[in-house]
């Protein structure tokens, strides 16, 4: 069993080649990080013309590193949902377009259940039943994932994702995007319990869910008060670390103890973490330690596989053998599957 997965979700172009037993033949990503940069943030409509000019080079040259011809292929899949639906067109049309000329069956992946199952890529064999937590730019949700095919959302942030938060905090501290890799930089200098900053429904263990927004607000008052311009040239190096510091540690607080929530709601023992704010180190270490002491297994993706990419596609080989195969008149489905 061999199948291409293609990834447009958002601004990362991506094809795959998996094989079975799991095995990643290749995995091609067209970064467009460079062509947002300037806006501190992805702009759809930019991102879909992109997507447009790489899908093709990009799934030529995943075929080319895994020596496989189209016509070796047992299935086409794609990511049809969620994200952006310009990029998700283009995915899909792609995928489309194969299918029609080669005649093999078309596959649907749900780009963030793909998240979770990249834990198998770090080689999580006996990864379901689990809980799953996406942590990315554009979701922070936890599910209760019983196997590959099924998946209930047990609550998510009510505004922004843990990703955005990153990205913002970053535009509005003066550092590059992705703000991710940039805060954990700086925060790597810094005194996480300098700033108090708020963990929204951190003491409500029966509530799965997130908000970010109130703890953005409260990082650019510390910049400038209300009425001021912010302004990240009037903090000293060591404030800037300290500020991106308490920051990622009171996203991460929330992540931890929300995640543990879930673990005692249903009761599962094992956490399975994807998304690219899953790369961050410090949230890894903190993760890794709180659910060694409450006795559960946790895998988080590998950290190249965090951030958007085609392997874990791998989860449309599970689909393919439960029999589910799409029609070609198949949409995408821009918003969140619940
Ligand atoms: O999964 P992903 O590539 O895209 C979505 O599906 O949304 O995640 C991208 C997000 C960005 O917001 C980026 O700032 C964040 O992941 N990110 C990180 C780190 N690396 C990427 N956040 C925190 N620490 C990191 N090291
Ligand atoms: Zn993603």
């Amino acid at each position: 069993m061999k199948l291409l997965a293609i990834e447009t979700t958002c601004d990362e172009t991506a094809a795959a080649v998996i094989a079975e037993p799991l095995t990643v033949l290749s995995s091609v990503v067209a970064s467009q990080d460079e062509l947002h940069k300037k806006f501190g943030g992805v702009v759809p409509e930019i991102a879909s013309r992109a997507h447009v000019e790489r899908i093709l080079p990009v799934i030529d040259e995943a075929l080319r590193q895994a020596e496989t011809m189209l016509t070796e292929l047992d299935a086409i899949a794609v990511a049809t949902s969620p994200g952006l639906a310009g990029s998700l067109i283009v995915g899909l049309s792609a995928a489309k377009a194969l299918c029609l000329a080669t005649g093999k069956p078309l596959v649907a992946i749900d780009h963030l259940q793909a998240h979770i199952y990249s834990c198998k890529l770090a080689g999580a064999i006996d990864l379901f039943p689990c809980v799953g937590l996406v942590v990315s730019g554009g979701h922070t949700s936890l599910y209760r994932c019983d196997n590959a095919i099924e998946f209930a959302l047990l609550g998510g942030t009510i505004d922004d994702a843990a990703g955005e938060a990153f990205d913002k905090i970053a535009s509005l501290l003066g550092l590059s995007y992705p703000g991710g890799p940039s805060i954990e930089q700086v925060a790597a200098g810094g005194n996480p319990q300098q700033y108090r900053l708020p963990r929204s429904f951190i003491h409500e263990h029966d509530r799965i869910a997130f908000s970010f927004s109130g703890l953005k607000t409260a990082v650019r008052y510390q910049v400038a008060p209300p009425g001021e311009m912010p302004r990240p040239e009037s903090l000293s190096a060591q404030q800037l670390a300290d500020l991106a510091a308490s920051f990622q540690e009171s996203v991460i607080d929330c992540l931890v103890e929300k995640s543990l929530d879930a673990l005692k709601m249903t009761r599962l023992k094992t956490l399975a973490i994807g998304g690219g704010v899953a790369a961050n180190a410090r949230f890894r270490a903190r993760i890794e330690a709180e659910c060694k002491k409450a006795g559960v297994r946790v895998f988080i993706a590998p950290r190249g596989l965090c951030t958007d990419n085609a392997a874990m596609g791998a989860i449309a080989i599970e689909r393919l053998h439960a029999g589910l195969i799409e029609p070609l008149t198949l949409d995408v489905r821009p918003g969140l599957v619940r």
